[in-house]
């Protein structure tokens, strides 16, 4: 199929887009209201923080997550180079037709934590082939799950649901972030929605 056509058609369907405004930091991603907590969290060595990012809104996702939860965190690394307009079709391809592909060597292993927080951007209505590829590969390992997403307004039901089927085990919650709540004038709703989030878990421990 013509690629110019392609695209187009990837760009209509999908919705994508990356603006966000609030103060994050470049390290861990994380956004700096939580970065700044950093000092008052509990030690926390049982949960682990995984995300793939293409653009940085789920790392900077994961890295309030892992601040809150003081967990630690790693990125998924997809060696398929996603940049440019032709990564961002094939992306999209890819992630339409449920493919995995190479990731990077992870250094953490998911059976060392009782929680296992995976975090995938939406890409055309499915999590990403870098996160399905790890879940894949990992799923036997994982003691507890819980998913979140970012997406460009698509809700994170169905792809947390697609997470669990795949993982083979129930999470014990998920969320999903939009583009709009990484907006400087959102920073609320986007406190609330982590808050929420890590909750779950700090009552069950
Ligand atoms: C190839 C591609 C497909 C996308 N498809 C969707 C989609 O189906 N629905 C949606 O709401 N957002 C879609 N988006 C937007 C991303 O989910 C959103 O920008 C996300 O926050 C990006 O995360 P990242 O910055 O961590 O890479 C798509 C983005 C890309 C690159």
């Amino acid at each position: 199929m013509n690629l110019i056509f392609y695209f187009s058609l990837v760009v209509f369907l999908c919705l994508p887009g990356n603006i966000f405004s609030q103060e994050y930091d470049a390290k861990s991603g994380a956004t700096k209201d939580y970065k700044d907590q950093e000092e008052q969290a509990m030690p926390n060595n049982k949960t682990l923080v995984v995300y793939y990012s293409r653009t940085g809104n789920t790392r900077r996702v994961a890295g309030d997550i892992a601040k809150e939860l003081n967990a630690d965190i790693e990125e998924i690394v997809d060696k398929k180079d996603r940049g440019g307009a032709k990564g961002y079709v094939v992306a999209g391809k890819d992630a339409a037709t449920e493919k995995t592909t190479d990731i990077g060597k992870m250094e953490k292993n998911p059976a060392d934590y009782e929680l296992v927080i995976i975090g995938t951007p939406i890409w055309c209505w499915k999590m990403t082939p870098a996160v399905r590829t790890y879940i894949e590969k990992y799923k036997e390992d994982f003691k507890e799950v819980a998913f979140f997403t970012t997406s460009g307004g698509m809700k994170p039901d169905k792809i947390a649901k697609s997470m669990e089927e795949l993982a083979g085990k129930k999470g014990l919650g998920f969320f999903g972030v939009f583009e709009k709540d990484l907006k400087d004038k959102n920073k609320d709703i986007y406190k609330k929605k982590v808050d929420d989030f890590i909750n779950i878990f700090l009552k069950t421990e």
